[in-house]
């Protein structure tokens, strides 16, 4: 059994059909990435499967469950979390309490979270900035912050919205090492990314989508060579160098 299932997915605002009739498969421990030029449907389909928006049609079933009557937070708590494509971590607490908040989602205990949000900052390398308030952090500080907040949560598996973007080379390999880190530690991800070459080094497997629905599915290799591919990302040269 898949541990996410996306089954004919749409989603329609007014005549625009952002994701249509979408239907793919992640496995457990696996990182999958989903690319498609800017538009494409990529951060409607993150908002579908964890319950930011529901489908016009279709269905999202996580570990054996559909989640269509689930709200987020429950979603959550299922252990399928999400990060933002702008990082959302709140500016005026710290570095630890910005964790704590995640941690809380499965440890009601104050102690208990405490614990869980210091080992979290640990995983992510943020132990030396706890007590730093979040707005001092620098950008590839609050990438890991966000990855921090949604790790508190215990998730089995994550959804990455653009983690590496504004980030430098050398940052956007930072950021990779720690994801396959967490991959070996066995959480199973989904990783959505504009910039084909960050998915490339990272996922196995990548799913393609443009104007909602998906053009193509494969290994980086084949899917960098498909001409539906080529054609999607013409005149983004950028994103597929
Ligand atoms: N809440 C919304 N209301 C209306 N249109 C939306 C909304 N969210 C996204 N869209 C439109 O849906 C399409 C897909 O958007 P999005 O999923 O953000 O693409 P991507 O993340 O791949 O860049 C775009 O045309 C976008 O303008
Ligand atoms: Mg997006």
């Amino acid at each position: 059994m898949a541990m996410l299932s996306v089954r004919d997915l749409t989603k329609c605002f007014g005549g625009l059909r952002a994701v249509d009739n979408l239907s793919f498969d992640v496995e457990e421990r696996e990182i999958v990435g989903l690319i498609g030029p800017n538009g494409a449907g990529k951060t409607t389909t993150f908002n579908l499967i964890t319950g930011f928006l529901s489908p016009t049609a279709g269905e999202v079933i996580f570990d054996g469950r559909p989640l269509s009557d689930l709200k987020p937070h429950q979603i959550c708590k299922l252990g399928l979390a999400r990060t933002f494509q702008i990082v959302q971590p709140f500016p005026d607490i710290t570095v630890l309490e910005n964790a704590l908040i995640g941690a809380y989602v499965r440890h009601p205990s104050t102690a208990a979270a405490e614990r869980k949000a210091r080992e979290t900052l640990e995983r992510v390398g943020l132990t030396h900035k706890a007590d730093e308030l979040a707005k001092n952090l620098t950008l590839i500080e609050l990438k890991r912050l966000e990855i921090a907040r949604v790790l508190a949560t215990g998730p089995k598996m994550l959804l990455l919205d653009e983690v590496a973007a504004g980030l430098n080379l050398a940052e956007i390999d930072e950021i990779l090492e720690l994801v396959r880190e967490l991959n070996d530690q066995g959480i199973t991800f989904l990783v959505v990314e504009h910039v084909m070459k960050v998915i490339m080094s990272l996922s196995r497997r990548i799913i393609v989508l443009d104007f909602g629905k998906k053009i193509a599915e494969g290994t980086p290799d084949e899917v960098s060579r498909d001409p539906r591919v080529l054609e999607a990302y013409l005149g983004e040269e950028e994103a597929v160098a």
